[in-house]
């Protein structure tokens, strides 16, 4: 599909490569970082890697495509205000790319093995492209707008359970702990019974990514950015799943309350989580 080569330069290619490279440098970085910071709040870490993988993202992506704009975590201002109004100044550019250079920093810095490079492509505000890499495990997981995704090469499928009895899903504990954190506790409260089981492990991209892998029927978490969710976002509809906000919405992304599974459960999920939602903004 030539859309999504501009010249001779292919877009799908360049997010791959530059995950790869940023995530090789973090890995080569575990235990050996000297700065870390609170952002908007004690939950909410930064270390000189975060910055450093930013960096070599951006540079990566300008040599390529020096039109191009980019929305990367580490270039905006914490807190919800903040990166609400650097998305919608970016989403006005014709190409955007869009940066989390490490999801989950918290993982990184305690050397808890899971965590992620996030980089998307949006055309118009719509994501063409999506890549999340995991430099752990050394999995790559790419999507390309109409042309599937995959994980290691191969074609990946959301998982088959149409029941939330049945369900291993995911959440996580979101940086915002004045709005979003009550909300998600009603959520964890409401859903613990009615599913298989429940992963909190700290990588809002890789769970994504695992939900397009078939690894978790579903995820959901309030109070999220466009550049935890947008490759993923990508990687879940190729994959033949669902993803809305938690009112059951459609995908764009101005979402930060983020509902994703396979869809066969979709309905059920997002219904447990309204609910609880209302208890949850209600209980401030
Ligand atoms: C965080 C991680 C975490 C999620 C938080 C995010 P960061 O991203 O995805 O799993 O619960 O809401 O902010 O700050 O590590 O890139
Ligand atoms: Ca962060
Ligand atoms: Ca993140
Ligand atoms: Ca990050």
């Amino acid at each position: 599909n030539s859309s999504f080569i501009v010249g001779s330069k292919n877009f799908t290619a360049v997010a791959i490569n530059t995950a790869s490279k940023a995530g090789e440098w973090i890995q080569s970085k575990l235990g050996d970082f000297n700065s870390l910071h609170m952002k908007y709040s004690p939950h909410d870490l930064v270390t000189e890697v975060d910055k450093g993988a930013e960096t070599m993202i951006r540079n990566l992506i300008q040599t390529h495509f020096p039109q191009h704009s980019i929305l990367g975590e580490e270039g905006v201002e914490p807190g919800p205000a903040a990166s609400t109004k650097a998305l919608q100044e970016a989403k006005e550019a014709e190409y955007l790319w869009i940066v989390d250079p490490l999801d989950g920093t918290t993982n990184f810095v305690h050397g808890f093995p899971f965590f992620s490079v996030s980089i998307a492509l949006a055309h118009k505000g719509e994501v063409i492209v999506g890549v999340v890499y995991d430099p752990i495990r050394d999995e790559l997981f790419v999507a390309e707008k109409g042309k599937g995704a995959y994980v290691r090469g191969r074609r990946m499928r959301t998982s088959a359970e149409d029941k939330l009895s049945d369900s291993l899903i995911a959440t996580g504990f979101p940086a915002d702990r004045d709005y979003a954190l009550p909300i998600n506790l009603q959520g964890i409260q409401a859903l613990t019974p009615k599913v298989r089981n429940i992963r909190v492990a700290g990588s809002a991209a890789l769970h994504l990514a695992y939900v397009a892998a078939g690894r978790l029927s579903g995820f959901w978490e309030i109070g999220l950015n466009a550049w935890d969710v947008a490759a993923g976002s990508l990687l879940i509809a190729e994959s033949g799943g669902t993803v809305t906000d938690t009112f059951g919405n459609p995908y764009s992304l101005e979402v930060r309350n983020v509902l994703a599974s396979n869809g066969l459960i979709h309905q059920q999920f997002q219904q447990e989580l309204a609910a609880a939602q209302a208890i949850g903004a209600g209980a401030l």
